[in-house]
């Protein structure tokens, strides 16, 4: 059996142990691997590269994936290939395809496998961790801990210098790595796309510490938070466009509107830090290896038995099957409920 893999969307620390883990496995299934380089890309176009077992055997410490990625959309209503996928997958004589990825390049896989009856199944990637139907995906832990990290530093010179900083990390739809970031560096504020933000109360809670002497602070910023956009200048939002999907990315923006705001009404000096990218590359945690070798097992598993259209899930400690259709089209957010707890931790 001939089974292409490849990767897609944001790159995240875990892909190349979910590679390593697929390949492993489909070597005792008697599958030969052909990887598709740079997404969906990669199948429009062919580029392919061979996926030896000397080429995964070494890649589990590996940030990054070694098959590249790309944000290409082969249903792009304005550009679509998806007859260039199917005339490629016919020239690679593939079998199957392994597709991993986040929610759009699972919406992909979901699309080839339910509309053209490609055999395909899913494995979800995000350091976002707002795919649906899976407990958490690969890449979260290790981003989450490279913000800690920065948060922890931040503190450090915001007390020293009796500032206060603004910390904006990435998730594009949810908060979860603002949420955990947060609340694992005792932040004295988090701002979460899922909850609008009442700059009333966060004002209102940092004058209160500042009044009891704590003239420094940490505010973690999701880059997915609503703020007025018409608060926005023109030179703010600069040149963004829309991507493939649709999405204009804010990154970058929020955390600075967020300082203006707290010094104007504090009289603290207050500085933004992004981080951007930084949060994205580095070798996975523990858990992103687990996680990701586990799943890619899965998935493995998955095309020896047939099992197309499928994603393989962690569902508590378990990995387990659930449909790509499932899974797929909504972003699994911080429940809002969740919000009380957090503000008993952060309004002192
Ligand atoms: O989806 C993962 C993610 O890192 C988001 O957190 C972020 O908004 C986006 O990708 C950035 O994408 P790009 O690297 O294409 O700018």
């Amino acid at each position: 059996m001939r089974v292409g893999i490849l990767t897609g969307g944001g790159d995240c620390p875990g892909l190349n142990p979910a590679i390593r883990g697929a390949v492993l496995r489909g070597l005792d299934h008697g599958f030969e691997f052909v990887g598709l380089r740079l997404g969906w890309k990669g199948l429009v176009e062919g580029l392919t590269t061979e996926l030896p077992l000397e080429k995964v055997e070494d890649i589990v410490r590996q940030g990054g994936t070694i098959l590249s990625s790309s944000r290409t959309n082969p249903f792009n209503p304005k550009d679509p290939k998806v007859e260039e996928c199917l005339a490629t997958w016919i020239r690679l004589n593939l079998d199957a395809l392994i597709a991993i990825g986040g929610d759009d390049t699972l919406t992909a896989a979901k699309r080839f496998h339910h509309e053209h009856g490609l055999n395909v199944v899913g494995v979800p990637k995000t350091m976002d961790n707002d795919l649906d139907h899976t407990d958490y995906t690969f890449g979260f832990d290790t981003a989450a801990g490279v913000a800690l990290d920065a948060a922890d530093r931040l503190l450090d010179t915001a007390r020293s210098h009796h500032r206060i900083l603004v910390l904006e990390v990435m998730g594009r739809y949810a908060g979860w790595v603002a949420l955990h970031v947060g609340i694992g560096a005792g932040a004295d504020w988090i701002c979460i796309p899922e909850v609008p933000v009442n700059f009333e109360e966060m004002i209102a809670t940092l004058k209160r510490k500042r009044d009891r002497g704590k003239h420094w602070g940490l505010v973690v910023v999701s880059e997915a938070v609503k703020v007025p956009v018409e608060e926005l200048s023109a030179e703010q939002l600069g040149d963004r466009k829309p991507d493939a999907f649709g999405h204009v990315p804010l990154g970058g923006i929020v955390g600075e509107f967020m300082a203006k705001r707290i010094e104007a009404a504090l009289g603290i000096e207050t500085r933004a830090a992004v981080l951007g990218h930084v949060q994205r590359g580095g070798s996975p945690s523990l858990f992103d290896r687990f996680l990701g070798t586990r799943v890619g097992v899965m998935a493995a598993d998955l095309v020896k038995e047939g099992r197309f259209g499928m994603m393989a899930a962690l569902h508590g400690t378990e990995i387990v099957a659930v449909k790509l259709s499932d899974a797929v089209g909504t972003n699994k957010q911080v429940p809002p409920d969740m919000w009380p707890e957090v503000l008993s931790l952060i309004n002192k």
